[in-house]
């Protein structure tokens, strides 16, 4: 039997309610302890400690607070326990009560707000970003990066971090710099992050650069946003792929650019032009495996872009996202890399490499370019949180980041095999697959295009989530296809999510077209 008393208790943390605002004037008739009741009711009676766990100071804190007697406290808040307003849990303390007295007197919620009367007025800026989702959508946390076997495209395999390496890394930076990184910092980044990432980069991707090149931004995100800002005035065009990485647009619609979508062939971006349409100021490409297609971009074509840039005075904005990941052939210089003409801004993220949620990323920026780039940083947020990037910079001059790097592409390469051939043996008979050379990503055509809304509505049902390929389109007019993440999830769950798709498929799927033919 195991000793109840010896083990730890768990005790789970409740928020204390200060009463900061409560305010006793010793000077009216009305006595102290009723000033306190009236004022702690109304502060309960606002709504703000309704879940049932804000807990109350004691009575002796809440006298020497307030500089008032205990027994005037005791007073005040034995009225309101009296009238339902406070529970006791002997042992914790006194709580808010799950339901106050309100509760049963008015049928609704009571209201924390002043209904508006009019329509609030919201800028065109906001009204410009396309993007139609509303509320909780807007919530990565919830909707798009959780848990669950989603095969969701994008996720890498977060719960392959590894969190002990790097908290010791962050304790010893701690430990070493102690107070320099809590205070503002580098509008730059931090140099010894900027040296390491300049020397991954030179070796590992074939860029030519400088630490003084770099500037360490919140992902690739905020990359393009800095680099829009930097270069286009409002209104001046970019180019983009079409299909795109879908935040691409919205960051650069925020930036009141005027996107062009380019198409796509099989050497990636098109960069043929009618003699009427505006040339570009700026050029987004995703060139070692695009953004969702996956073509890699043909060394001719990256020469020709290059070419095109430099004879248009535009820049090319290099987003090399997962280019880590190649499982195909030798690895491929990036573009920066063959640019001599200060035409490529480069930028990368450790979303793919390490995780999404450190949101650190950098620019390489052209040299001309790079104080106009750290101007903007600071109006914006001024730069990332010191303790991370301090950590970081361990983690790769340590070697962590290298042997993370060949630990993860063994992984997702062993995930992705599986992935094709347990794919193509369940559901090879409704869909072709598009195996990329590289990345996290797998697009999957449908060989019977009437069968999308119906697929589409069953992934849905069963959770499967894969993203239509059209989500990620502006004009181009493509065939339908999903596209499937297969990075952040076991073989097994893999199997287990393919074997469900394909039984559903196969199940409802046939109910689903009999319903339509005896319409
Ligand atoms: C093309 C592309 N670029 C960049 C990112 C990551 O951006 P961030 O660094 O803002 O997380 C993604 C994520 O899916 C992507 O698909």
């Amino acid at each position: 039997m195991p000793n109840r008393k010896s083990r730890p208790q768990k005790r789970r943390r409740r928020s204390i309610i200060a009463f900061e605002m409560i305010r006793l004037d010793r000077t009216a008739t009305e006595p102290l302890h009723e000033q306190l009741y009236r004022q702690i009711r109304d502060e309960l009676k606002s709504g703000r400690f309704g879940d049932g766990s804000s807990r109350l100071p004691s009575s002796r804190t809440l006298a020497t607070d307030r500089g008032v007697s205990r027994s005037t406290v005791r007073l005040a808040l034995s009225k309101l326990h009296a009238e339902g307003y406070l529970r006791s849990k002997p042992g914790s303390g006194t709580f808010v009560a799950n339901l106050l007295p309100e509760t049963f007197l008015t049928a609704d919620r009571p209201k924390t707000y002043q209904p508006i009367e009019r329509p609030i007025r919201i800028s065109d800026r906001v009204r410009a970003i396309p993007d139609g989702r509303v509320g909780d959508q807007f919530d990565l946390g919830a909707t798009g990066a959780g848990p669950g076997v989603s095969l969701l495209a994008s996720i890498p395999a977060v719960d392959e971090f590894p969190i002990a390496v790097w908290e010791r890394l962050r304790t010893q930076v701690l430990a070493k710099k102690g107070v320099n990184l809590l205070r503002y910092s580098s509008n730059r980044g931090d140099v010894d992050l900027r040296k390491a990432i300049a020397a991954y980069l030179c070796d590992f991707r074939a860029a030519h650069c400088h630490p003084d090149q770099i500037v360490i931004v919140a992902g690739m995100q905020q990359a393009m946003l800095i680099s829009a800002m930097a270069v286009l005035n409002p209104g001046e065009v970019a180019w983009i792929e079409d299909p795109c990485y879908q935040q691409t647009r919205r960051v650069l619609s925020l930036a009141g650019v005027k996107i062009i979508p380019k198409p796509i062939d099989n050497q990636g971006i098109v960069i043929e032009r009618s003699p009427k349409e505006p040339l570009p100021r700026m050029i987004y490409v995703t060139p070692s495996h695009q953004f969702p297609l996956g073509v890699t971009m043909s060394f001719q074509r990256r020469t020709a872009l290059l070419d095109f840039a430099r004879a248009h005075n535009a820049f090319v904005f290099e987003d090399d996202y997962d280019a880590e990941f190649r499982f195909v052939g030798p690895p491929l210089q990036s573009l920066q890399g063959i640019d001599n003409a200060s035409r490529v801004i480069y930028a990368g993220t450790v979303s793919k490499i390490l995780c999404p949620g450190l949101r650190l990323g950098y620019i390489v920026a052209p040299e001309q370019l790079i104080d106009s780039f750290v101007k903007i940083r600071s109006a914006m947020d001024q730069h990332s949180s010191p303790i991370d990037q301090a950590t970081l910079a361990r983690f790769i001059t340590e070697g962590f980041f290298l042997s993370h790097i060949k630990r993860m592409r063994k992984i997702y390469a062993e995930r992705r095999d599986f992935f094709i051939k347990q794919f193509n043996e369940l559901l090879g008979d409704r869909f072709s697959l598009q195996v990329p050379e590289a990345g996290l990503n797998i697009v999957a055509w449908l060989k019977r295009e009437e069968d999308f809304p119906m697929i589409k509505r069953i992934t849905f049902d069963i959770g499967v989530r894969p993203s239509a390929l059209s989500f990620f389109c502006i004009q181009a007019k493509l065939k339908p296809a999903l596209v499937f993440g297969f990075a952040a999830w076991t073989p097994t769950q893999i199997r287990e999510s393919l074997v469900k798709l394909a039984s559903a498929l196969r199940s409802r799927g046939n109910d689903l077209n009999h319903g339509r033919q005896s319409r």
